[in-house]
């Protein structure tokens, strides 16, 4: 059909007025959503997490393939200076390890809350 899509976590920031615009009921809570729409450009895709770091087959792996990690983290480095014109530089594990290093949306544990989740 030719269409893309983007998803968005964002609108985790501010759960309460999707709540309210959507008129979700108890125990729904949203979590990231999706635009679908016809591109008006075709920008080269980022390279994807490969396979075999992600998928697990009876027992989960507990540490990485460091080569293979290196490997995609070069990849994803390239992708980024190329596609930026050299004003992005970074990886893939220095952008998970600069996301996990922050708190993120401290108002979710309440938002939870006032959806039923969590019995206080
Ligand atoms: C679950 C999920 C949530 C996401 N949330 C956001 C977001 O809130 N803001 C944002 O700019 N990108 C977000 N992204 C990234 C974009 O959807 C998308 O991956 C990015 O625009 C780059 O596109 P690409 O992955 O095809 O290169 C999210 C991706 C996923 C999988």
């Amino acid at each position: 059909m030719g269409l893309g899509g983007v998803s968005v976590g964002g609108l985790r920031n501010q759960p309460s007025q999707v709540v309210a615009l959507l008129d979700l009921p108890q125990h729904v809570a949203p979590l990231f959503d999706m635009y679908l729409h016809h591109p008006n450009q075709q920008p080269s895709l980022r390279p994807r997490l490969p396979q075999a770091l992600v998928a697990h087959e009876n027992q989960y792996k507990k540490s990485p393939d460091d080569a293979l990690l290196a490997q995609y983290d070069a990849q994803v480095r390239r992708y980024y200076q190329e596609r930026t014109g050299g004003n992005k530089e970074t990886s893939w594990s220095e952008q998970i390890a600069d996301t996990l290093k922050k708190e993120s949306r401290p108002h979710i544990r309440s938002f939870l809350e006032s959806q039923g989740f969590i019995q206080k």
